[in-house]
Order: structure tokens, then sequence, then C-alpha cells
């Protein structure tokens, strides 16, 4: 392990109050967080620290889910009673919840402002995400191509 490496980990629950272990890597250019459901990874997100501030370069919630069990197995769980995983994590709260995570911490460690970009590869399947992050506080750039916060 890289000496200037520290890792966070907490918890975060989706609308549904299912609890998921969230990780936050730091590294000497920026940090990279692993959203995992029992020990499988369902989202992720990397982010960038220069002088103009924080940049978010992906946030993702995997679709489908990210353990897919076979069916038999996920049907013996129901019987003896583990917990259902969900079909998909997106749409539970997931990608607000690590998005929330992301600005407060870059409150805490004093940095300035957030920013990142669309790509054609997200608008296209996902017209509304320039409101999705609009409706989460951030203010939409004229040309679209991008979102910031200023902190
Ligand atoms: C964008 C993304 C991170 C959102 O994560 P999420 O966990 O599904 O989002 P949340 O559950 O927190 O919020 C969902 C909200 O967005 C709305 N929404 C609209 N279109 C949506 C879509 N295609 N997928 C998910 N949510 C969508 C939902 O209706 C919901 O609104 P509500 O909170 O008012 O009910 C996720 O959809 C994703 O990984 N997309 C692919 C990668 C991507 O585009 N990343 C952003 C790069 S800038």
């Amino acid at each position: 392990m890289d000496e200037d490496e520290e890792i966070e980990c907490t918890k975060i629950q989706d609308r549904y109050g299912r609890v998921y272990d969230l990780k936050c890597t730091d590294w000497k250019t920026g940090w990279r967080l692993i959203l995992s459901d029992e020990g499988a990874r369902v989202g992720e997100a990397k982010c960038t620290v220069g002088p103009g501030g924080l940049f978010i370069g992906d946030l993702h919630i995997f679709e489908p889910a990210g353990s897919q069990k076979q069916n038999w197995i996920a049907r013996l769980g129901e019987i003896l009673g583990w917990r259902e995983k969900p079909q998909s994590y997106r749409r539970l709260g997931l990608g607000s919840e690590m998005l929330q995570y992301i600005v407060s911490r870059a409150r805490q460690k004093g940095i300035k402002g957030i920013e990142g970009n669309f790509s054609a590869v997200d608008t296209g399947p996902n017209p509304k995400l320039p409101e999705w992050y609009r409706k989460r506080g951030f203010t939409i750039k004229s040309d679209s191509g991008g979102f910031y916060m200023d902190l």
C-alpha cells in the first residue's frame, strides 16, 4: 500500500433502508470510491483533486446488479431468509448518496469547488442527467457540457 494512501470506510443506505459499504481511497491525485453490497461492487466514482478543485471523472451505479446470483441460489436464499439483492442498483438513491458524500468530503477538506463533464456515453441513454445534477445543487454550464458547484 502506498504510504500516502488513506482509506475511509462508511455506510450508506438506499431508499429502502438497505445498508451498503462505501470505501473511499485517497491517492496523491484524487479519490477513488467503491460502493459494495455484501462484498459485491455495485458502484464507483473517481475524482481528481487539482488546483481548480475537485473533478468528478466518473460516477457510476451498476445496472444490472453487479453480483449476478444464479437463480437457484437466489431461490435458496429466499427460502433460507437471506437478504434479497436488488435487480438493479439504480434509482435507489445510491448515486445521490455517493454524490452527497463527495460534496461533504470536499467541504471538510477545504476544497473550493467541484466540477465534471457530461459525455455522450452518459447523456445519450440518460438525457435527464444534467437535471439530475441540477436537482442535487449543481449549476449546469450554459453549453450543458458540464456541471459545477462552488463550495
Ligand atoms: C446517474 C447515476 C449515477 C444516478 O444514480 P442512481 O443511484 O440511479 O440515482 P438516484 O437513485 O440517486 O436518483 C435517481 C433519480 O434520477 C431520476 N432518473 C431519471 N433518469 C434516470 C436514469 N436513466 N437512471 C437513474 N435515475 C434516473 C429518477 O427518477 C430519480 O429521481 P427521484 O430521486 O426524483 O425519484 C446512474 O444512473 C448511473 O450510474 N448512470 C450511468 C453513468 C452516468 O451517467 N454517470 C454520471 C456521469 S457524469
